[in-house]
């Protein structure tokens, strides 16, 4: 594998921050096509991706391949130094496909088969289509090798983003065969399924299918392991075609598009067979909360590769066309969304699509070249003021952001937490980790994420919101951290099950009693509209709780808040226990906001990190830096002007002013630099 492979970066054939999107140019005739290079140099785009939807095209009939057009476009894009990332458009079979293998149709769990005539149309598992996919892939390959405007691979498009999971008999048979590589006998699945539960024992392996529509609810493990299954058998999709590119171009790097904290596919999985990460935001931007959930996915991105940096694949210049209204980016909001991403470690910022399309089911989506042409057209200004001030950013490109806050994330243990006959059908993941990440966002503390396998030791904090399901190991590999000197803080209705979905018995949560220093032995799942005071004993902080409430034992913990008021009264909520040279701390409920940020701030301060800076509300600041140098981004997300004074002078790349007075306009943004 080449450095710029294992870097994530194609500095050597494109040494710039990326900036383009999707280019459909066989939606339109041929003229159209020397008007958009000439208008994509106007705009400073440097790469597209091509093809992504274009396998009826390239075969318009099965084994009979039309590439010319493709030649074209490409040579013409090489023409105008433009850089292709070229996909392998499997995203969407051509309709013959179903026609000679109607079985290549995916099933829902209902039993509904899922027709051409949209997208995605296609079952994973199915051989019809992973051979007619290979082929098409490998005549692509091997076409567009050498083709020096090639920089990188897009291999099929958004994996499960409608079709997630198919359960017909083809994938029946896939599952049963995942399922043997498991656990290898009948007698292993039965005992991990908890089959002695409602007569579910299976005698032999085809007796057992996709947990498909049934008369109430269907056991928890076999869920559990279709998910598994479901990401697995898509990603095996991926490897497929991963390894003909790898093959037959063993230096381009290769990209899937991810889609944010999507929950069927495992991105942890995911993310070990990518060069380059890539992600698609579509942030609503009649929602002044959004850019919050914009941050933590972008977090994720960069931790996904492990610090390297990720491409922006997707984002509206404007305005989307699946909601139910569709609002525009304010003046302004593009461009600042787009350094969102720049801020937490993007080295490349595109779009769907290039051009507008005039017909089909997204005429409406926003676009580079708006259906009014580019002439008076503001969004043609803001694409092109932002393709300018991004190619004179290169300074940026191998900028790290270095977190030392860590949320323990896991697929997982989220498909478990939010399976159905749970305590309270309230706790969902992406709620109670947004209840830690979003206070040390608007602290400016920097985070990444992490795997429950992975390192700790450069953290100084880790945050484990709702880790249901638990490995037994994950117990002494975080007394460790905190013996060594960390801080833990862990919420309730963690560690409560293993890997199979069975409960650790003996007092809840069995592997982390020791860390935490308590045991717990019942619990209360709130009502919808209940909570219940909290107050912090040392300093008098007064809070509200909602959603539980542990009742809990200690073993060495000691109470920090107690509820107040009726039959809670004096039972411990929040607790700390010193281990080692570090602290735990445990959540025996979810204190509102003002609690998670009393609480984060005070672990903070604790454990001596420091925000990159205090700013009003709304105003993001984040350090990119690399040796030594750093780049401090502010991102005004206010409809207003906000003014800040600094400690030091400071100069801004995009302005060029410099001084110790910053002026960040309504949706402005400032890259700093001593
Ligand atoms: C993405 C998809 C694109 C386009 C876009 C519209 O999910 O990858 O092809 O459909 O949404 O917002």
């Amino acid at each position: 594998m080449s450095v710029e492979i294992e870097k994530g970066l194609i500095s050597a054939n494109l040494p710039h921050i990326f900036y383009g999107g999707d280019y459909n140019p066989d939606q339109w005739p041929e003229e159209i096509w020397q008007e958009d290079v000439k208008l994509m140099r106007e705009a400073g785009v440097n790469l597209v991706s091509v093809a992504i939807f274009s396998w009826s095209r390239l075969e318009p009939r099965p084994g009979e391949y039309d590439f010319e057009w493709l030649d074209r476009v490409l040579d013409l894009l090489h023409e105008n130094n433009i850089k292709v990332d070229l996909a392998t458009a499997t995203a969407s079979p051509p309709p013959w496909l179903a026609k000679l293998y109607p079985e290549s149709l995916p099933v829902t769990s209902e039993g509904t088969k899922l027709w051409p005539g949209s997208r995605q149309q296609f079952c994973p598992s199915s051989p019809a289509y992973r051979e007619k996919a290979q082929m098409l892939v490998r005549q692509i390959a091997q076409r567009y090798k050498n083709h020096p405007a090639l920089v990188m691979w897009h291999i099929n498009n958004e994996y499960g983003c409608h079709v997630a999971s198919c359960y017909c008999d083809i994938s029946a048979q896939s599952f049963r065969l995942w399922l043997k590589n498991r656990f290898g006998t009948i007698e292993a699945l039965n005992e991990a399924w908890g089959t002695s539960f409602w007569s579910q024992r299976y005698g032999e392996w085809d007796e057992i299918n996709p947990p498909r529509s049934a008369p109430t609810f269907r056991n928890p493990t076999q869920q559990l392991d279709f998910k598994r299954f479901s990401s697995d058998e898509l990603l095996s999709c991926f490897e497929m075609e991963r390894d003909i590119l790898r093959q037959e171009t063993p230096n381009i790097p290769i990209t899937t598009n991810f889609m944010n904290f999507f929950k069927p596919m495992d991105y942890w999985k995911w993310a070990k067979q990518q060069d380059v990460i890539s992600n698609d935001a579509y942030p609503d931007p009649s929602d002044p909360s959004s850019y919050l959930e914009t941050a933590m996915a972008y977090d994720l991105m960069r931790s996904l590769g492990n610090g390297k940096p990720w491409v922006l694949m997707e984002q509206t210049t404007s305005r989307v066309n699946w909601r139910g209204q569709n609002a525009l980016k304010k003046p302004g909001q593009m461009r600042m969304w787009s350094y969102q991403a720049v801020a937490r470690g993007a080295n490349g910022v595109m779009f769907f699509q290039w051009r507008a399309s005039k017909a089909g089911s997204e005429k409406f989506h926003g676009a580079l070249v708006p259906h009014v042409g580019t002439e008076n057209s503001y969004i043609w200004r803001e694409v092109s003021q932002l393709g300018r001030e991004l190619g004179q950013l290169d300074a940026l490109l191998d900028a790290q952001v270095k977190p030392e806050v860590a949320i323990l994330f896991d697929w997982e243990s989220w498909w478990s937490l939010e399976l159905e006959t749970h305590p309270s059908s309230l706790i969902k993941q992406l709620p109670q980790t947004r209840s830690y990440y979003e206070p040390l966002l608007r602290q400016n503390i920097a985070v990444d994420f992490v795997h429950p396998d992975s390192d700790f030791s450069k953290y100084k904090i880790m945050l484990v919101p709702q880790l249901y399901l638990a490995k037994e190991d994950l117990g002494p590999r975080l007394e460790k951290f905190v013996s060594d000197g960390g801080t833990l803080v862990m919420s309730f209705f963690s560690g409560i099950a293993n890997q199979n979905d069975h409960i650790y018995l003996g007092g809840y949560p069995g592997p982390f009693r020791k860390v935490l220093g308590l045991w717990i032995e019942d619990f209360e799942a709130f009502q919808p509209d209940q909570t219940s005071p909290i107050a912090v004993d040392e300093g008098g902080q007064a809070f509200s709780s909602g959603l539980w409430a542990d009742f809990l034992h200690l073993e060495g913990a000691e109470v920090l808040a107690q509820f107040k008021g009726d039959y809670l009264a004096q039972r411990p909520a929040i607790l700390r226990h010193k281990f080692g040279q570090g602290q735990s701390y445990y959540l025996a409920t979810q204190p509102d906001a003002e609690g998670m940020s009393w609480l984060l701030e005070k672990v903070c301060r604790e454990a001596n990190l420091a925000p990159s800076l205090t700013t009003p509300a709304g105003v993001e600041a984040i350090v990119r830096e690399k040796d030594g140098a750093a780049f401090l981004f502010l991102i005004n997300h206010n409809a207003e002007i906000v003014e800040l004074k600094l400690k030091q002078n400071y100069r801004d790349l995009l302005s060029g002013n410099g001084g110790s007075q910053i002026r960040l306009e309504p949706y402005g943004v400032a890259i700093l630099v001593r």
